[in-house]
């Protein structure tokens, strides 16, 4: 197995390994220990069915089927991120700096993304390392958080951070609003240790989180601004250039993603399974 980081804080690409056949513990363990000091990896060549994409994700945990997002008719565990060639300015699934599903008790560890359909220039995904935001915080704005809570909603993304309303949507993501369960606030720390390294991650989410706790949304609006615009500043993240087969797996408890919404007349496709985490501690 050859592992060639692709950037200085985050993300290697990962040849010698065969993900369409099962894959043996000796190989599952380097790749989670891969995972856990990248933060995402990718591979090249591997088209993967569904099956074998679920086999993929259960080296890494056990698959998720995740709430409030429809998911692909073919199977109850895949979300198929699709936006077809006549789509031209919608928003796309993954389309703002995220992690996946914060405002749970317990959001994924992490989520493996394999592409069946890309275009032939653009929609790229950037994934940006919050243990580098985390480890360069500034004096004051560490101050600031340590040892606090950021509150996550699932409701903003249908209200505040929404598309305008006269915006599209990729028609093949369906996104439930209104649903209670997403609607609770939910306190998680804002420097979270991860369970496998032991490397504390900056988790605030510029889509899911609405204040910090124990401060108004007025007070909380300049140090979350502060926040996010660190979180990715240009040192921190990778980005990677689709190939058909290629495969992405990242680790959602200490990155944030961005699906590069630029390529208007083309189709693109990507399956995405997701695999279970633990509450932030
Ligand atoms: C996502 O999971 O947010 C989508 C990423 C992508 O389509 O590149």
């Amino acid at each position: 197995m050859k592992i060639e980081p692709v950037a200085g804080h985050i993300g290697a690409e990962i040849s010698g390994v065969d993900l369409k056949e099962p894959l043996g513990e000796e190989v599952a363990e380097a790749l989670r220990a891969a995972l856990a000091q990248y933060l995402v990896i990718f591979f090249r060549d591997q088209p993967l069915d569904i099956p074998s994409q679920k086999r993929v994700t259960e080296v890494f945990g056990p698959v998720l089927r995740v709430p409030y997002v429809q998911p692909s008719k073919d199977d109850p565990d895949v979300v198929a991120g699709l936006k077809e060639a006549e789509e031209r300015k919608i928003y796309v699934f993954g389309g703002d700096w995220h992690s996946d599903f914060s405002f749970l008790e317990q959001p994924p560890a992490g989520s493996v993304l394999a592409a069946v359909e890309i275009p032939p220039y653009g929609g790229d995904t950037l994934w940006s390392s919050q243990v580098a935001a985390w480890e360069t915080l500034p004096d004051d704005l560490r101050a600031a958080v340590e040892g606090r809570n950021a509150i996550h909603v699932g409701a903003p993304h249908g209200t505040r951070y929404a598309p305008p309303k006269d915006m599209a949507v990729s028609k093949s993501i369906k996104m439930q609003r209104g649903d209670p369960a997403a609607d609770e606030e939910r306190p998680h720390p804002i420097g979270r240790r991860h369970v496998t390294s032991g490397r504390t991650a900056l988790f605030v989410n510029p889509i899911y989180s609405v204040r910090i706790e124990g401060m108004s949304v007025e007070e909380s609006r300049p140090i979350l601004q502060r926040l996010y615009a660190h979180a990715v500043r240009p040192e921190f993240p990778c980005r990677f250039r689709w190939s058909p087969g290629a495969v992405a797996i990242w680790d959602n408890r200490a990155t944030l993603h961005y699906a590069i919404n630029d390529y208007d007349g083309s189709r693109r496709l990507l399956h995405r399974t997701t695999f279970a985490g633990e509450r932030p501690v």
